[in-house]
């Protein structure tokens, strides 16, 4: 990404991910364009882009050499080049295969290795830059997620008069975990060259409060850093949430009704519909939720016809051992208890391993009747956020990990812990029975909190708290 002297005034404000918010699509005639991505973040950023002049950093998805700057939907995109050996080495080795399994409860044991830290380092420098060269005097740069953690400190080394914030949207561990890392420190200040550091819990908050007591010996009160030349960063919760309104714009569509009514028929007409949906991860406990209804079935609990499960589970990550790993375990257990309790026309889990529409997706919420979110640990898991959107109608009961961030706002749900097997099953019974009144009530208390909790309000708060912060 090269300084664009036609845009020497800079951007004032500037957001920094691993991913560009567009994804590439090719034309019938072989020519490239972008086309945004679905997601609540952009939606959520997209006015503050368009009212500031708003940059986008961050990387186009495939290795090699990067598009040049360009500017799409109110916003300018600059993407920062990855070498196919840094894919491998930052993106699936060191912020998948070390950092993923690490802040997520050493669900899969992270590997350690000095080149992937290397690499780690040499592309946060590259992002910095970019960001460097990017942005106002005095701009504002937010900084998102576990694949940069030591951009804050470089930016502000290059650049000391910008206001930089970082948000991490997975869990952040405790001390006895981080202490693990044999980059730690260096990881920690990397942070701490924010002004403001979020997370999504706050318990989150307070590992991090102490972990820069306990390994840089810095003092802390509440939520305040004191760092020894004088600096102070913040360190809070701020719970990311979506774009309500527009999915249950899509839920609420005669066509999207139709879908369900579809898909019910197309399944064999269940009686109920079990939901998952999720990114084929490790720390989603995918397999353990197969593993519970095949119990369930196999001890006469219930029979298929009664109930049945439809699993999406979107490819993600592929290269990485564990994932593929993980693959053939979920394939398995699904093949086993087709193979036992299905019949032609009517599976007793229904498992589709691609990407879907927007649009299916909300069919999918539309026409399930228990929707299972049972991960192992997740920083909030929108998938619940969106299933609650779906259901205007006040039906349909949720199934939620007390591992997962979204456990803390959704009180009302059926909470579970995943790795109880006999719990999670009662727990799937109990869904599967409750009264249509204790589910409505249920549903209407989760609804209120959700529409008054958008994502529109998550980046307003975090942006808020980022500008009022004392800094310096
Ligand atoms: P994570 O960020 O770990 O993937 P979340 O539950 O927070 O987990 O977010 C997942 C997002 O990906 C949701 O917005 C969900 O709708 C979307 N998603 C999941 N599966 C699919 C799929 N098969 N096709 C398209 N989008 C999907
Ligand atoms: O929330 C964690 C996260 O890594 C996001 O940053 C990302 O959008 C999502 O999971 C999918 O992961 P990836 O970018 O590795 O495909």
């Amino acid at each position: 990404a090269s300084f664009d002297p036609a845009r020497r005034a800079g951007s004032s404000f500037v957001v920094v991910a691993n991913r560009l918010p567009v994804d590439r699509v090719e034309n019938p005639d072989g020519s490239i364009r972008w086309r945004r991505s679905p997601g609540g973040l952009v939606t959520a950023l997209e006015p503050v882009m368009r009212a500031n002049k708003g940059a986008w950093i961050g990387w186009a998805g495939a290795p090699g050499t990067a598009p040049e700057p360009f500017d799409e939907a109110g916003m300018h995109l600059v993407s920062v080049p990855l070498s196919a050996e840094e894919v491998e080495d930052y993106y699936e080795g060191f912020s998948n295969a070390t950092l993923w399994p690490l802040y997520h409860d050493v669900i899969a044991p992270p590997v350690y290795r000095r080149d992937w830290w290397d690499a780690y380092v040499r592309v946060n420098h590259r992002f910095a830059d970019a960001a460097a060269r990017v942005a106002a005097r005095g701009a504002v740069v937010w900084v998102h997620d576990y694949q940069l953690q030591l951009v804050p400190e470089m930016l502000r080394a290059l650049r000391p008069d910008l206001r930089i914030g970082f948000f991490l949207h997975i869990p952040f561990p405790p001390v006895e975990l981080f202490a693990r890392l044999p980059w730690r420190q260096q990881v920690l200040r990397g942070l701490l060259g924010a002004d403001l550091v979020g997370f999504q819990r706050p318990g989150a908050a307070s590992n991090f409060l102490r972990l820069t007591r306990r390994l840089l010996g810095y003092q802390t009160q509440r939520d305040q850093i004191f760092l020894p030349d004088g600096r102070v960063v913040r360190a809070r919760s701020f719970p990311i949430s979506i774009d309500v309104g527009e999915l249950e714009e899509i839920a609420r569509r005669p066509e999207t009704e139709r879908r369900a009514w579809e898909i019910r028929e197309e399944i064999g007409a269940p009686s109920k519909i079990l939901l998952g949906i999720d990114r084929l991860d490790y720390t989603k406990g995918i397999a353990e939720r197969i593993h519970a209804f095949a119990e369930l079935l196999n001890e006469g609990l219930l029979t298929p016809d009664e109930a049945t499960f439809i699993q999406v589970a979107t490819p993600s990550r592929e290269r990485v051992e564990q994932y593929q790993l993980l693959r053939d375990e979920v394939e398995l257990a699904v093949g086993r208890v087709n193979g036992t309790h299905g019949r032609i026309g009517r599976p007793a889990v229904t498992y589709l391993h691609h990407s879907h529409e927007r649009t299916e997706l909300a069919a999918l919420y539309r026409a399930a009747d228990v929707m299972v979110v049972t991960p192992l640990r997740d920083g909030m898991n929108l998938v619940a956020k969106e299933y609650i959107a779906c259901r205007y109608d006040h039906t349909g009961v949720l199934i939620l990990s007390e591992f997962a961030g979204a456990a803390d706002e959704f009180r009302q749900a059926l909470l579970v812990n995943p790795y109880d097997v006999d719990g999670l099953k009662q727990t799937m019974l109990q869904a599967l029975r409750m009264e249509p009144r204790e589910a409505t009530r249920k549903m209407r208390a989760m609804r209120r909190h959700l529409v008054e909790h958008d994502v529109d309000r998550w980046a307003s708060s975090f942006l808020t708290a980022l500008s009022g912060e004392p800094g310096r």
